[in-house]
């Protein structure tokens, strides 16, 4: 597909030597691109930037694309697309089966890291923003034609799971037979045991180490956990409508037998130093070494991502990681990417990348917690949206606020704002879909003939229209390479409004002939690009609301 800026950019660049930084026009009477390519070559030359800038303006040979172009202000070269020529682009991404996403020959294998909910206990808000962004890169990062391949790092491991089967077997309960919520109950009581029985605390350690050395019983009772514990994570994915299954999930025991092999690598190869006991790797610009085995021999959760990111590199093939979890956790990846960079379990042309992001508030402003002080999960947060919306919506709701904040501010949940259908809210995004879809459902219904061609594009509302359609394979793309999601909504809700800027100005149905014809193509491609970014952002376009 066509795209325009870089298409205008590389012709400007042509002429000017350096890149033009071409920019939206910031109103439409400066036409529809903007550069200050003049400004900047007139500093580095001492000479008068509208003279600069004219001189361009006759080098410049963009006549194919642009009506003739015009100096303004101080020294700004001002392009105005021929219309023509935007009726060109949106007739194209109409007929395009990837709606003007550009699909790369070149695939990356990358590896998304996202989700990552602790067994036995009840997802969070925590889980929910990681599982909303990375289902968001997944179906973004595939749309690109790159080979992803989503990697669940449950917490399915750890000395929590000495005490929770020692109280299973105190209970004489059935692990098989449990809830995810009778699991989070059980932890609850298990804590509680541990804190007041010295003698449960003594065979909940011992269970520790039974669980370690693999004894089949133990292991039996675990795994039961893990499989209510999956159970419960995949009814909120299904509920979500998010792409993980069970071939995604590589919980943190995957890695336990590589775990003393990454630590007697690094030991062997002078990176892990012993000290107070505990084997340690320090790296530079680090206040505090990272710990890789504790001094009672025990591995943590460091180590497990260090054998993670060998095993992802190595036997995965990933050449881009990317790593969705809340941003308290920078530090933590900062430090195992540079020891694995240290390592060359990270080798050069692999890309690592952490996307934190920020917490989610309560109206109050402070963080979410339940009227007696706990933390709110998932399930309860979803339910609030599904009280006011039905579930499509609702989820449209709960996504596209999580999506629509640039990703490391906190952001409130308020559920009357998020499920309004004005405003930039995921049901508005879904009403305007629906509000295509009908206007070509009535064209059908009335046997208004059109062929799908945008041809007339006289009114600047059918310009501005056509201009953003355009637009769209640049955004996903940089929403691909830069990984901030509310790019791509904001693009969408620019879009959502141009188009009821143009339902206002141009009648559709009741205009005749040619006009009515590119009108509806104009309304099935806005549709289509509406559809698309909905989908990559995991939301449902439904045909009628
Ligand atoms: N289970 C962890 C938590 O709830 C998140 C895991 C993120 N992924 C990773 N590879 N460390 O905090």
């Amino acid at each position: 597909m066509l795209s325009l800026p870089s298409l205008l950019t590389a012709r400007v660049q042509d002429a000017a030597g350096i890149d033009p930084e071409m920019r939206p026009a910031t109103k439409p009477q400066f036409g529809h691109f903007q550069s200050n390519v003049a400004l900047r070559l007139a500093k580095q030359e001492g000479r008068p930037p509208r003279e600069v800038a004219q001189d361009l303006v006759d080098r410049i040979d963009v006549s194919d694309l642009c009506e003739p172009l015009e100096v303004a202000g101080p020294g700004f070269i001002n392009f105005r697309i021929k219309a023509d020529v935007l009726a060109r682009v949106a007739t194209e991404l109409l007929a395009d089966p990837n709606t003007g996403i550009d699909v790369t020959d070149r695939p990356d294998k990358i590896v998304i890291d996202y989700s990552a909910p602790n067994v036995a206990k009840p997802m969070h808000v925590g889980n929910l923003r990681s599982t909303i962004i990375g289902d968001c890169f997944n179906r973004v990062l595939t749309a690109q034609g790159n080979r992803v391949k989503p990697q669940n790092h449950i917490g399915d491991w750890g000395t929590q799971f000495g005490m929770l089967v020692e109280q299973i077997l105190f209970e004489g309960a059935d692990a098989t037979q449990m809830t995810l919520d009778d699991s989070v109950a059980l932890y609850r009581r298990a804590q509680a045991h541990f804190k007041s029985d010295e003698g449960f605390a003594d065979a909940a350690r011992h269970r520790v180490v039974a669980l370690q050395s693999g004894d089949p019983q133990t292991r039996e009772i675990w795994q039961a956990l893990i499989e209510v514990s999956k159970r419960g994570f995949n009814e909120t994915y299904e509920r979500l409508g998010v792409r993980l299954t069970d071939d995604d999930l590589a919980g943190e025991s995957t890695y336990n037998d590589d775990l003393p092999l990454v630590v007697a690598d690094l030991v062997d190869r002078g990176i892990a130093v012993r000290d107070k006991g505990a084997l340690c790797v320090f790296v530079e610009g680090f206040e505090t070494p990272l710990i890789v085995q504790k001094s009672d021999g025990g591995y943590g959760y460091a180590t497990t991502d260090l054998a993670a990111i060998r095993h992802r590199v190595s036997d995965l093939g990933a050449n881009r990681i990317i790593y969705v979890v809340g941003s308290p956790q920078a530090y933590h990846f900062e430090q195992v990417f540079a020891v694995a960079r240290m390592a060359g379990y990270l080798p050069d042309g692999v890309r690592a990348e952490h996307v934190g992001f920020g917490s989610v508030l309560g109206k109050d402003g402070h963080m979410l917690r339940t009227r007696e002080g706990g933390t709110v999960t998932l399930q309860s947060l979803l339910d609030t949206a599904e009280e006011v919306a039905d579930r499509p919506v609702a989820m449209a709701a709960v996504k596209y606020a999580d999506l629509s904040n640039s990703l490391h501010k906190d952001y409130v949940f308020d559920v009357e704002r998020m499920t309004a259908t004005t405003g930039n809210t995921g049901p508005y995004l879904q009403y305007a879909h629906a509000r295509a879809s009908r206007i070509l459902r009535n064209a059908e219904e009335q046997g208004i003939e059109w062929t799908p061609q945008v041809t007339v594009l006289d009114e600047p509302a059918e310009q501005t229209l056509a201009l953003l359609l355009s637009r769209y394979g640049e955004i996903v793309a940089e929403v691909g390479e830069n990984l901030q999601p509310h790019k791509l909504c904001g693009y969408l809700y620019d879009l959502a409004t141009a188009m009821s800027v143009f339902y206002e100005q141009c009648p559709v149905l009741k205009s005749d002939g040619e006009v009515r014809s590119s009108r509806l193509a104009l309304c099935a491609a806005t549709k289509k690009v509406l559809a698309s970014g909905l989908d990559l952002l995991g939301i449902v376009a439904p045909e009628r609301m």
